[in-house]
């Protein structure tokens, strides 16, 4: 059985499910628009249960995490008590064509909300010009995501590796935010500094999203993302690759899940 990072790999290439340009095709890769919208609907199936191996993500609850950041111009340690996540699981993909008459796979999905809730404790200081201001925040998280989009597209070629294998070539993803729904309360301040920080905040996260895009999209995916998918895909056929999609949908759908 596949571990967790190649599952959730795997559903991110599986959310190619719409297309444009005709280019050759592999053999199997008539199947690859059905077999990714059944291994998809099967992921989200299994996601209020889990799965060898895979934890609930509908809701992803994390009881307790530290962690700590240091570098010269800041020091932060803290710390986040029951953090829960809802939403992951009402993603719905807003279009969807045929790669296999195409050859171009292109997805477009949306969370229309993702929430989030905890409560966090942070210490530490940043140092700006030499003075090392001090950062005390113990606050309860109650933040929203609203419409998070992910439009993107890529192709496959053959692997560099193994002509018979796979690889991702030409991989484009844009990501939206319509807006942040912030309601976190730092207990160490007054309501109408909470307040002022709230609305500060919904109205520049979307706007930093923007701001952060070409190089998350560039660092992140082609340095990152994009080698991890290709290595896993460089032994593996397009009839392979269609193949182990339904192997997995038959084994979430089997877990039979009822959320
Ligand atoms: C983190 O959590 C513990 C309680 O488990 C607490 O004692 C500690 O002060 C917290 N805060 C930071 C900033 O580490
Ligand atoms: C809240 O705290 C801020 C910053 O410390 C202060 O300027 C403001 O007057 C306080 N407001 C109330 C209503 O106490
Ligand atoms: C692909 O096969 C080659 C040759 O057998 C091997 O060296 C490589 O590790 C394999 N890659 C993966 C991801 O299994
Ligand atoms: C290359 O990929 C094919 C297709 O999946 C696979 O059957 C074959 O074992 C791979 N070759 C090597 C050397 O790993």
């Amino acid at each position: 059985m596949a571990s967790i990072s190649q599952v959730l790999l795997l559903a991110i290439v599986g959310l190619s499910v719409t297309s444009a340009t005709p280019v050759v095709q592999q053999p199997g890769s008539a199947q690859f628009t059905s077999s990714m919208t059944r291994f998809l609907e099967a992921f989200r199936s299994i996601m209020p249960c889990g799965f060898n191996g895979i934890p609930v993500l509908a809701p992803l609850e994390t009881p307790f995490y530290e962690f700590e950041y240091i570098s010269d111009d800041y020091t932060v340690v803290g710390n986040v008590s029951n953090m829960r996540i809802e939403g992951l699981d009402g993603f719905q993909v807003l279009s969807a064509s045929d790669y296999g008459k195409t050859g171009e796979a292109a997805y477009d999905l949306l969370f229309p909300k993702i929430q989030f809730l905890g409560s966090s404790d942070v210490e530490g200081f940043i140092n700006i010009g030499g003075i090392k201001v001090p950062i005390r925040q113990k606050a309860v998280i109650n933040e929203a995501l609203i419409d998070l989009r992910f439009v993107g597209s890529y192709s496959f070629a053959n692997s560099q590796t193994n002509s018979s294998g796979l690889r991702i070539i030409d991989f484009q993803q844009s990501v939206y935010l319509a807006g942040v729904r912030m309601d976190n309360r730092n207990t160490l301040w007054n309501i109408s500094t909470n307040n002022f920080w709230n609305r500060v905040m919904n109205t520049y996260a979307p706007l930093a999203l923007q701001e952060m895009q070409p190089g998350l999209t560039n660092f992140l995916y082609q340095n990152y993302m994009i080698p991890k998918i290709n290595d896993l895909l460089a032994n593996v056929s397009m009839a392979e690759l269609v193949d182990y999609y339904q192997t997995l949908a038959q084994a979430f759908e089997n877990a039979n899940c009822k959320a």
